[in-house]
């Protein structure tokens, strides 16, 4: 499938399908605390997309190869870098964990992923996901007409690097739209100048997983989705979907309880 670019009504319906997404975060936020298991968060997430009237991509997604996705949202605690799958062991004080949460509104797709440090956390712990969402943002304020997808890997890679992390190169942020996933492929790392030129009108996300050791990782178990480290690393993962506009960009999953952008992002 090719680019898609996005008009007037698809960037209405896409900015109303993203602050759901946000919202569902926000309506988790208080709850994620010790004790608390991901598949009660799942369960909780479930029953708020029914009141906002939006529908689950995650549940029973089943890309190529893949066996269907069981769950409302993706719950990625410590090592795992990606696609947890909610279960029933409870959250325990100084557990980092990522709930990645994509939702379908009148078509439209909208798909944001925050952390959240249950208790108290190590200093380790702390850095590493607040790292994580600088390297988001260095990504995000890259984005405007005429710059390269190559421009928003290499801010990330060369933020996430300097810091003494690694970049997961596995997984990429993506196109989105009326699909999950959609052109182009949105890598966290990269050279400047490189690849597809962006344009008014393109709407994808940028999410990166970086990891507090070395870069490479495995598939866990044998539930054909969850993705952890392969070192054991912590891993952290933040994610917003972007609309490139005339001028810049504009991010389409910000809610009342959003994490305020870091100083470098003011617009
Ligand atoms: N929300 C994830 C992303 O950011 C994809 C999750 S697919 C699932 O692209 F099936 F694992 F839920
Ligand atoms: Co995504
Ligand atoms: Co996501």
């Amino acid at each position: 499938m090719s680019i898609t670019y996005k008009d007037v009504d698809g960037i209405q319906g896409m900015r109303i399908a993203g602050r759901l997404a946000a919202e569902v975060l926000d309506y988790l936020t208080p709850l994620i605390k010790p004790g608390i298991t991901t598949r009660e968060i799942d369960r909780l997430a479930a029953d708020y997309m029914k009141k906002q009237g939006t529908t689950s991509a995650t549940l029973g997604y089943q890309p190529p190869g893949y066996p269907p996705y069981p769950a409302s949202l993706c719950t990625s605690v410590n090592n795992v870098v990606c696609h947890g799958i909610p279960n029933d062991k409870p959250l325990k004080k100084g557990d980092i964990v990522n709930v990645d949460v994509t939702v379908i509104k009148d078509g439209w797709y909208g798909d944001t992923s925050r952390m959240f440090m249950v208790g108290e956390v190590s200093i380790a712990a702390r850095r590493l996901v607040n790292i994580t969402y600088e390297a988001m943002w260095h990504g995000i304020t890259q984005v405007k007409p005429g710059v390269r997808l190559g421009d928003i890997g290499w801010s990330i890679q060369k933020f996430a690097e300097a810091a003494g992390f690694s970049v997961v190169r596995e997984f990429c942020g993506h196109g989105i739209g009326r699909n999950f996933h959609e052109e182009p492929q949105v890598l966290h790392y990269g050279k400047p100048g490189t690849l597809e030129e962006l344009k008014p009108g393109m709407t994808f996300t940028i999410e990166p997983m970086i990891n507090a050791g070395r870069r490479d990782v495995k598939e866990f178990g044998n539930d054909g989705w969850t993705i952890v480290t392969k070192d054991h690393s912590l891993s952290a993962q933040w994610e917003h979907t972007v609309l490139v506009t005339e001028t810049a960009y504009e991010v389409m999953t910000l809610s009342a309880g959003s994490p305020p952008p870091p100083p470098f992002a003011s617009q």
